[in-house]
């Protein structure tokens, strides 16, 4: 186990960073003292590069190498954005700011790699070029994108591309990661029905889009269960069903829908897309009434490549020892927005263990301070042996 010790050192110095960026939880794009915070920081730390503004309020931090292989470039990426929750932790340092909460621990990702940042740029024994990137708008599912699309990769000459988060519910000091689709690709769909309106005590001269609804949410529980093979994962789940009435004896002319849909394959996702296409249209027809399902692709599958997996696999259990890894983690169907990135380039995402505290996304849930030092080494060997020193 090697936890580096230059982290002991720093530990408090980063969990402080971490309280600060705690109580001042930022959303979406508009992470501003969140990036002005992190570019002072890396300024500070003598990082060669600091560039603010990517993807509106990305940050890149750019930290050279002894020597510098050109061929060398690795990017590690940290998220930098809260969620609109109502903190109840009553911590300290809870959130200042009502109705917003780093409720997904990204206050820690960020201070993690500001710590690898300056462990980085103070010893720099690398042969090649690390580039730290701080990325908006994880929830929203569009900063990645949005800072790929701001020329991000070919700028700053990134080769390969690493992800971390943390988990609850696994050990703190434990890493997991598996090759090939470890996060789902998240998809969201509306249903419009219109049927015809009328008395409810004469349904006959009524097309009842309640009725033709609930036969659609049967029929679509369906798709998994009887068209995707069983060893297959795909969620399909309806999340509001509301009619166009609000009366005890009105027979309402429209119903509204929507959902998400879950998947881990491209095949699976096409060939859900395609029975909800029939079951929606059919449903309809068979009653006498018209629907439309308006399907939105969103994130693609968080796909982790076998070379860089086995790698960043490897790296955690340099830290933390080969017991404390678990390489093939069951995939979990949430959606990360990473997924761009490990589109655009080869690369791997990693959890960390976040011990028994609440969930993601729970009012009570918060970071966990003595993870610092295993996510911090864990960055600082990653770029030492992704790009060895002569
Ligand atoms: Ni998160």
């Amino acid at each position: 186990m090697t936890i580096l010790n230059r982290f002991t050192e720093l530990r408090t110095d980063i969990a402080d960073w971490r309280r600060d960026l705690h109580a001042n939880p930022e959303l979406g794009f508009n992470v501003h003292r969140t990036a002005e915070l992190v570019a002072e920081k890396l300024k500070a730390f003598g990082v060669d590069e600091v560039v603010t503004g990517i993807g509106t309020t990305g940050v890149i931090g750019v930290i050279k190498g002894k020597q510098t292989n050109p061929a060398r470039v690795v990017g590690m990426r940290a998220d930098m954005d809260a969620l609109p929750v109502v903190e109840t932790t009553g911590l300290p340092y809870a959130s200042k700011i009502e109705g917003r909460m780093h409720a997904c621990g990204h206050d820690g990702h960020t201070a993690m790699l500001l710590g690898a940042a300056k462990y980085l740029s103070e010893t720099r024994d690398f042969n090649g070029t690390s580039v730290v990137i701080f990325q908006p708008a994880e929830e929203d599912a569009c900063g990645a994108r949005a800072m790929i699309d701001d020329g991000m990769m070919e700028r700053f000459g990134i080769q390969e591309v690493y992800g971390m988060h943390n988990l609850p519910g696994v050990p703190v000091g434990k890493f997991v990661i598996r090759p090939g689709p470890f996060l789902a690709a998240s998809d969201w769909f509306t249903i419009e029905i219109e049927g015809r309106g009328g008395h409810a005590a004469f349904p006959n001269a009524c097309i009842d889009p309640t009725v033709i609804g609930t036969q659609m949410v049967n029929a679509l529980q369906l798709v998994v269960s009887r068209a995707i093979a069983p060893v297959d994962s795909a969620v399909v789940s309806i999340t509001l069903f509301h009619t166009g009435g609000d009366s005890f004896n009105v027979i309402p002319q429209t119903l509204h829908m929507k959902g998400t849909v879950r998947t881990l394959d491209a095949g699976v996702q096409g060939l859900i897309e395609e029975q909800m296409n029939h079951i929606v249209d059919h449903t309809a027809k068979a009653f006498g009434a018209r629907a439309v399902l308006n399907y939105q692709r969103g994130i693609p599958v968080t796909r982790n490549t076998e070379r860089e997996t086995s790698f960043a696999a490897d790296i955690a259990a340099e830290v933390v020892g080969e017991q404390h890894v678990d390489r093939n983690w069951p995939p979990l169907l949430g959606g990360e927005d990473f997924s761009y990135m490990l589109n655009a380039r080869p690369g791997a995402f990693i959890f960390l263990g976040n011990g028994n505290t609440a969930g993601l996304h729970h009012p009570q849930f918060d970071f966990n301070d003595e993870a610092i030092s295993f996510g911090c080494s864990y960055w600082a060997r990653l770029a030492e042996r992704a790009m060895p020193a002569d």
